[in-house]
Order: C-alpha cells, then sequence, then structure tokens
C-alpha cells in the first residue's frame, strides 16, 4: 500500500500554538503581530487547517467578522449584514473580540471594499455633474445599497435613480430600510440576476462582490445580456477581486471565503470571449490594486 494514500498530519509547532493561544486570551493580535499571525495562515499546511480552526474556536463565532465570515448566519459568504459592517468600519467592543475586528477591518481586503464603496461614489458624482436630467443606474447584487445611501444621503440628486437587484430578501428588507427617505428614487428587485429582464436603458450598469461568485460561463453570460440595456455612452462596470489579493489566504483559511479570483489579463480576455470589442474596454482598480473593475463602455451609434 501506497505511503500517499495516509499522509501524516502536521502538527502546528508548539512555538506557534503558544501565539495563537496568547491572541485568544487577549481578543485577537496587536499592530505588530499581524505579520506573525498572517505568515502563520498564509503558510500553513492544508492538514493544518482544522487545528487552527480548533485553537482559533473561541474567536470563529459571530462575535467576531471573521468568525461571521465562517458562520454564514444567511447560508452564503459576504451577506448584506458583513458588507455593511465592513463599510461602518465595525468593532465588537467587548475586549475578548476586539482586536480581531480591528485586525480584519484592517485587511487589505476589507479595505478594498470601502475603496470600491468610494470609487462607486465619485463615479455618481462625476455622472450627475455630467448629465442634467433623468439618470439611471442598475445595480446587480445591491446588498445592503450602503453606496446609494451615502450617494444619496450627500447630495440629494433628485434626476438620478436606482434600480436594486439582490436575490435575498433579507438584503433587500435591509437596504430599503436602510434607503427609507430615498424611496421615491429606487426600485427593490428580489430576483436572480440571471433571469432578471430590464425593461429600460441604463447609464450605468454597477456590481459589486458579485461577478467574484460566478465562474467564466455566467461572467460572459451577464456581460452579454445587460449590455444590451446599457444606454449610448453608459458604462458596465463589474468588481472583481484581483489574483492579487493578499487576504485571499485568510479568507478562505478562517472564513471559508472562496472567490473567483482574476487577474486584469482574465478580466480582458471574459470581455474579449463576451464579444466586446477590444476598444471598448478598460480594467480600472482601487488604490491598492485589489478590487479591480471592468468597465465597458457603450458608444453612441
Ligand atoms: C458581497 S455582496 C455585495 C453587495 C453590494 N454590491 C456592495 O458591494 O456593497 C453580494 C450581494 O449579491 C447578492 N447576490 C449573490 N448572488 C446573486 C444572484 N445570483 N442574483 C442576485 N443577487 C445575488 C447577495 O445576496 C449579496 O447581497
Amino acid at each position: 500500500m501506497s505511503d500517499n494514500l495516509f499522509a501524516p498530519t502536521a502538527i502546528i509547532e508548539a512555538e506557534k500554538k503558544v501565539f495563537l493561544e496568547k491572541l485568544i486570551q487577549k481578543g485577537g493580535p496587536e499592530l505588530h503581530e499581524y505579520e506573525t499571525f498572517t505568515s502563520i495562515v498564509n503558510n500553513l499546511d492544508p492538514s493544518q487547517v482544522d487545528q487552527l480552526r480548533e485553537l482559533l474556536a473561541p474567536m470563529l463565532n459571530e462575535n467576531t467578522l471573521i468568525g461571521y465570515g465562517l458562520k454564514k448566519p444567511f447560508g452564503y459568504p459576504g451577506d448584506f449584514n458583513l458588507i455593511n459592517n465592513i463599510y461602518d468600519f465595525h468593532v465588537n467592543g467587548n475586549k475578548e473580540y476586539q482586536n480581531w475586528d480591528i485586525f480584519f477591518q484592517n485587511q487589505a481586503g476589507a479595505v478594498a471594499v470601502r475603496n470600491r464603496k468610494e470609487y462607486f461614489l465619485n463615479y455618481c458624482n462625476d455622472l450627475a455633474a455630467k448629465k442634467e436630467k433623468d439618470i439611471n443606474v442598475l445595480i446587480l447584487g445591491s446588498g445592503p445599497a450602503t453606496d446609494v445611501y451615502e450617494f444619496l444621503d450627500s447630495k440629494p440628486e433628485k434626476h438620478i435613480s436606482f434600480d436594486l437587484i439582490d436575490f435575498d430578501q433579507n438584503a433587500i428588507d435591509f437596504s430599503r430600510r436602510q434607503n427609507e427617505k430615498f424611496n421615491g428614487q429606487i426600485s427593490y428587485n428580489r430576483i436572480n440576476v440571471l433571469r432578471f429582464k430590464p425593461f429600460k436603458v441604463y447609464d450605468l450598469i454597477w456590481s459589486a462582490g458579485l461577478f467574484d461568485y460566478f465562474r467564466d460561463k455566467h461572467f460572459i453570460f451577464l456581460i452579454k445580456k445587460y449590455i444590451n440595456f446599457l444606454a449610448d455612452e453608459g458604462d458596465y462596470i463589474i468588481s472583481n477581486f484581483s489574483t492579487e489579493n493578499p487576504t485571499r489566504r485568510l479568507m478562505e483559511v478562517l472564513s471559508e471565503w472562496y472567490l473567483n479570483h482574476r487577474s486584469k489579463e482574465d478580466l480582458l480576455r471574459i470581455a474579449g470571449e463576451a464579444g466586446i470589442g477590444e476598444r471598448y474596454v478598460t480594467v480600472e482598480t482601487e488604490p491598492l490594486g485589489v478590487n479591480l473593475f471592468l468597465r465597458i463602455k457603450r458608444e453612441a451609434d
């Protein structure tokens, strides 16, 4: 019988165990310990994942953002509540968990989520300044719609309306409550983006934190489907986590949060496979380069 069938489980070294136990006692790593903790997770042998989770069990529950990610109370990773907590820089006030949340909020992945909201706000501000009437925006996978709230709250623009699509009723309810004072300008649609049928054209079709969950086949299908509903001079902008995301292993090992990370070249190839000519396509990024934006422009005929 081959030895490989029963590859031995590597034990987490005693020194690392002591370090991890100390982190649990003090409610998470302090700034000077981030590098050591991240390096333990990034270099973990796959056979050590269960041991690591056992050692960190006291914090791997809904009291921390990392634990919430693992428990997935709404059944899927990256739900509206977690995303909204990233936007709000939520930190548990209890010392047992506090440093874990501060650590999570300072990771590149969380910063990039906040940065992509800024990208959206900047884009909407430019659009509202450029076009004086009847701006229509479609959002695929709208989640908490905190981005929409912040835009309308900072600068009440009466000539812009948002159609939100999300398949989770809890996300729809949350976004509706959050945006109550702007409800005349927002429509809420509980439906799968694969099945929604728009009945108008849009100046912006925006999707953040959704296409990373799709394989190329569905990504391409959704480009082909919605490109037909872009107004002349409109943009279809799709965010996707980059293959350069330094938080990837932390998300996977601690929160079982798996995404289809893509490079700039992957996004350009996908746009090409969806039949979009090169001159209509650019890939942009937020300041960290962790969230990429595939931007497809529709030129006037
Ligand atoms: C990670 S959140 C991002 C939310 C928001 N776009 C943001 O960036 O703040 C992804 C959202 O997409 C929704 N979603 C996932 N798959 C979907 C699908 N096939 N159709 C519609 N909504 C979907 C989820 O319910 C969730 O609210």
